[in-house]
């Protein structure tokens, strides 16, 4: 094991206990703990989360890793400490922040995600790729998820901190997070390893649904048996659950949640006026375009049935369609 690393793994650990001490601890939490219960989170979320507070100063942690003799270039590079504008020296890169300790599988805490409780720009500062933390295949909360995403099989997937956190409240302890970057095939190919079946639960504005809308092949290229959660009024998961309670939430948008044709079919329909006839026959053939991929003839007649009862089309004339796309698309 490379010995930069090992230093780096420890400076994380030690790191993550300080913010979680001075959170809990101190009265440079204070205003962190009352925010944090602002947003409905307990202790024993806290707790499990570890989650902690970066305080205020500039060299808090700075002055903690030089007593304790870490080589702070390395701190640098593994993305804890800045490097001063003048060159010399170092400062704390998470100052005012609350802290979410991102860890990987096997529950190395190898990264931070820190939010700002005010109108600080960005609204989450997080660690940068380093050579324990990488975006494109980490996903938050994996390691207290695993279990239960193998149990199921099942694993969902939600774009933030907050949303796994309070899904975990519910009961929906399967739950990871992408962290605001986009889904890659590696994500894929992890979240394939663990589970047959994927719920994609991002947030209901059009930011989310259009990201939910992209993760779709890039999940079933993986091999993914796919759905897609319905969050209403563009609110997200925490905020639906703010909002509707646990109970609401399990029900009607986790265990609701559509296949992804279904989802497509939903998704593009939205850019037509269904009202208009020159607008409805083109929704109808693109459905039918969406349709005719599906590899299943069950399914396909499935929802061949469901959209000629809809438009008061005949199933006849619309499979007669269906199948002119399909052989156009040989
Ligand atoms: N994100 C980020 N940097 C930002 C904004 C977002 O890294 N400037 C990531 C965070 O992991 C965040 C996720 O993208 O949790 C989803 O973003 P968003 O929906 O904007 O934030 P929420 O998770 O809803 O955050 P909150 O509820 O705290 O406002
Ligand atoms: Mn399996
Ligand atoms: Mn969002
Ligand atoms: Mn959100
Ligand atoms: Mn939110």
């Amino acid at each position: 094991q490379n010995p930069d690393k090992t230093k780096l793994y420890e400076a994380y650990e030690l790191t993550g206990k300080l913010y979680q001490y001075i959170l809990k601890n101190t009265e440079q939490g204070k205003q962190a703990m009352q925010y944090l219960r602002s947003r409905g989170l307990n202790d024993k979320l806290i707790e499990t989360f570890g989650i902690g507070y970066a305080p205020a100063p500039w060299d808090t942690l700075t002055q903690l890793l030089e007593r304790r003799q870490f080589p702070l270039p390395l701190m640098e590079r593994g993305g804890l400490l800045s490097v001063r504008q003048d060159g010399q020296g170092y400062f704390d890169k998470f100052r005012d922040r609350i802290i979410f300790p991102i860890h990987d599988w096997k529950g190395r805490l190898i990264a931070f995600g820190g939010r700002a409780m005010g109108d600080a720009q960005p609204k989450y500062l997080n660690s940068p790729e380093s050579m324990l933390f990488h975006k494109s295949r980490s996903l938050y909360n994996i390691h207290l998820a695993r279990p239960q995403i193998r149990k199921k099989q099942q694993i969902v997937l939600f774009e933030g901190y907050m949303d796994v956190i309070k899904a975990w409240e519910t009961g929906v302890i399967n739950g990871v997070a992408t962290m605001g970057t986009a889904l890659t095939e590696e994500h894929a190919e992890v979240i394939r390893k663990q589970a047959d079946q994927v719920i994609v639960a991002y947030d209901g504005d059009s930011a989310g649904q259009n990201a939910a809308y992209k993760s779709i092949p890039i999940l079933e290229k993986a091999g993914c048996l796919v759905k897609i959660a319905l969050l209403p009024n563009s609110q997200d998961p925490d905020e639906y659950i703010t909002t509707n309670g646990s109970e609401r939430f399990v029900r009607d948008v986790i265990e609701a949640a559509v296949p992804s044709i279904k989802y497509k079919l939903i998704h593009f329909r939205k850019n037509f006026k269904l009202q208009e006839d020159g607008d409805k026959l083109r929704y109808i053939q693109q459905a039918l375009k969406v349709i005719a991929d599906i590899p299943s003839p069950v399914e396909r007649e499935h929802y061949v049935r469901e959209l000629s009862t809809e438009f008061r089309l005949t199933f006849e004339a619309a499979l007669q369609d269906l199948n002119e796309i399909r052989l156009q698309s040989e």
